[in-house]
């Protein structure tokens, strides 16, 4: 027996002791319009006013549906945004090994004219050949991704592949305020005539965002520097090298389902030859070639072009593996398909040229899955991760369409069916979640098996308030759907609380139809401030702070409070009334969980029955409102609109409850039916 039972108690009305078990055995004995009319009663009883608005939400919790999935809620992971470089990943410095195609982007050079060089003969990598020659007395200044954030009495990781050309140069390495004020020193001695890689660590003195990092050349000769690096000590789970934990933290708090991985168009590139190839993305980081990363220019005629944005594939593929099983998600890798984005180049590969793209699939399979007796189940054991990582989806292009798309979906089904059944595909639906494309694809993927659909929609508010309804009807004997990405996107495309309604209005109608809605994700996950290209996002962050949206509480608030069975729910109010609800029934916990949405601007006073338990207990309720739909939480006002707990009163199976405006509402109440 759970403890929480022990608080269970017979059925009693709060509203009058006194008259508690008649008026509930009157309302068993109630008609739907005798209930109605003493729901108001009680409202009226309970608040003293008449409430402007009413409801019934009947919830039947003794025929549970469809089972959820229990990877239902999850998290799709792009490097938009400087989502990696410059975010999640640690990495400080950029464009540390000087392959950017100019390599002096990020570096300031303090040095008499022509003694500073880009060389590539004998480099430390072949595969990253650039390495700079300074001479001693020259200062190297790095101005990080939009500065430097380090924080008073952390580490700080230095580290550089070093050459001398003359007798003992040595390196002094600084963090600098914006001042030019030293925060922390450290220096490099021992500089051989071969490539080594040096460390050294710095203290920081002080906080400071916008830091720079210093490399200043003493002693006599000169040196040859590679791969120039600074990571915080402090990094998720203390991996040298590892990604931030403040925005690791924040998706762990998310507790996803699953992990989406690398995109998005990122997967497209605009041109072939810069789409996402999971291989170059492995193995020792200093064979991992960056390439322009597809964000980089796509809005520079809306103003948010990023001319310094890469990507390093410093989080690459097995980085990706280790996240995921690091926050108890399912991996979803998404490959390219054989297609370049269709909004840019739409470069085909043609379709007796697919094989080697197939073959990319397969090999992953083997890196994630296979023994480390295989080719790439050894780089992974290579790599730090002897065991499997259980890769079970497996995503064949993003956002693609059109006939081309289902010829090449189809050869990449047929191979990877008959090799790996145990693998599920995700099939594109294309960038729209309706209309010719939409169809048709939908159309061939029903014809074709396919196991699973990604949706994508990235609609206004009202869109997505009319859509909460949207799976109700789809047909259940077709493929599952995924909703792959979906944000709701104001005027001002604001990560405000009307945004967090509106997707929590549509995430209760995934909810209620978890038999077909198998996954969803919001999208995009990051944004750095001062650096984003699109947005809406669902955390925002700088180089110090993390900040958590209304949508990154909708979602977690939906995560977090999942279910194992769907419950029927029916609901007095009109579909157009904004008042939207779901309920779920935790199994392990013996919880009813109830999500209602209220997006109008009036409270709605609610009559709540659990049909069919004859036993309920105190239970939690937690909220998340503001006092207008434009409220959003900002780096000074981080919790504006945050949700609040609170203890939930529950006499009885049937209750009254009022829902505030503008509000997303979770109930948690343990039930029991003890009567079969
Ligand atoms: O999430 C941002 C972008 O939106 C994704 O890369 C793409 O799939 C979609 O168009």
């Amino acid at each position: 027996m759970h403890s929480q039972f022990l608080n269970f108690r017979k059925p009693v009305a709060h509203f009058s002791a006194a008259a508690a078990s008649s008026v509930l055995h009157t309302w068993t004995a109630l008609g739907r319009a005798g209930k109605m009319a003493l729901h108001c009663l009680l409202a009226t009883v309970a608040s003293g006013v008449l409430a402007a608005e009413t409801a019934t939400l009947s919830v039947q919790f003794d025929k549970p549906g469809a089972r959820i999935n229990s990877a239902m809620w999850g998290v799709f992971f792009e490097d938009i945004n400087f989502g990696a470089d410059g975010g999640l990943y640690a990495e400080l410095v950029k464009n540390r090994s000087f392959e950017f195609p100019d390599p002096y982007m990020g570096w300031r050079i303090l040095a008499p004219p022509n003694t500073v060089s880009i060389d590539t003969s004998r480099p430390a990598s072949s595969a990253q050949p650039n390495f700079i020659q300074v001479p001693v007395g020259a200062t190297l200044l790095n101005e990080g991704f939009r500065g430097i954030g380090v924080r008073k009495g952390e580490t700080y990781v230095f580290s550089v592949d070093a050459r001398a050309r003359g007798r003992r140069p040595a390196l002094r390495i600084e963090l600098i305020n914006t001042n030019g004020h030293s925060l922390g020193t450290a220096r490099i001695r021992g500089i051989g005539r071969d490539w080594k890689r040096h460390t050294a660590q710095l203290r920081a003195s002080a906080t400071q965002p916008h830091a720079r990092l210093a490399v200043i050349v003493e002693g006599s000769g000169s040196v040859d520097l590679d791969m120039i690096s600074l990571f915080p000590r402090n990094t998720w789970k203390n991996r040298p090298g590892g990604l931030r934990a403040d925005m690791v933290q924040m998706l762990a708090d998310l507790e996803p389902g699953f992990l989406r991985f690398p995109g998005g168009c990122i997967v497209e590139g605009r041109y072939l030859t810069n789409r996402y190839q999971w291989k170059n993305t492995v193995g020792h980081i200093a064979e991992r070639v960056p390439i322009i990363n597809r964000w980089n220019d796509e809005f520079a005629r809306r103003g948010r072009g990023a001319a310094d944005y890469y990507q390093s594939f410093g989080l690459g593929f097995f980085e990706y593996f280790q996240l995921a099983e690091d926050i108890g998600a399912e991996p979803m890798p998404i490959l390219n398909c054989g297609m370049a984005c269709q909004f840019n180049s739409s470069e085909l590969v043609p379709l007796n040229e697919l094989d080697p793209y197939i073959q990319d699939a397969l090999d992953l399979i083997e890196f994630a899955n296979g023994p480390a007796s295989t080719r790439w189940g050894a780089l992974r054991a290579k790599m730090g991760h002897p065991e499997p990582f259980h890769m079970k989806l497996l995503g064949i292009g993003n956002e693609q369409w059109g006939p081309q798309y289902i010829e090449r979906y189809g050869r990449f089904a047929e191979v990877l069916k008959a090799k790996h059944p145990e693998v599920q595909l995700i099939a594109a639906a294309g960038p729209d979640p309706a209309g010719e494309r939409f169809n048709f694809l939908w159309g061939k993927l029903r014809e074709l098996k396919a196991d699973i659909v990604d949706e994508h929609f990235y609609r206004p508010p009202d869109w997505f308030f009319s859509n909460a309804y949207r799976y109700d009807d789809y047909d259940r004997l077709g493929p599952e759907v995924f909703a792959g990405e979906y944000a709701s996107h104001t005027r001002e495309r604001a990560s405000n609380l009307e945004a967090a309604l509106s997707e929590a209005a549509v995430m209760t109608g995934f909810e209620r139809n978890a038999d077909v809605v198998r996954m969803a994700a919001y999208a995009p996950l990051f944004a750095h401030v001062d650096a984003w290209q699109w947005r809406p996002d669902l955390i925002y962050v700088d180089n110090l702070n993390v900040l958590a949206t209304p949508s990154y509480h909708v979602q977690k608030l939906f995560s977090r409070n999942r279910g194992d069975m769907v419950l029927p729910i029916k609901s007095s109010t009109a579909r157009e009334e904004r008042f939207y609800a779901s309920a779920t029934r935790d199994m392990t916990t013996d919880e009813v969980i109830l999500k209602v949405v209220n997006a109008t601007t009036n409270a709605v006073d609610a009559m709540v029955e659990i049909n069919g338990a004859d036993m309920v207990a105190t239970g939690k309720l937690t909220l998340l409102t503001s006092s207008r739909l434009t409220d959003e939480n900002t780096f000074a006002h981080p919790e504006k609109v945050a949700p609040v707990e609170d203890k939930l009163d529950v006499f009885s199976p049937t209750f009254s409850h009022s829902f505030p405006p503008r509000s997303v509402s979770v109930l948690r109440i343990p039930a029991r039916v003890t009567q079969q």
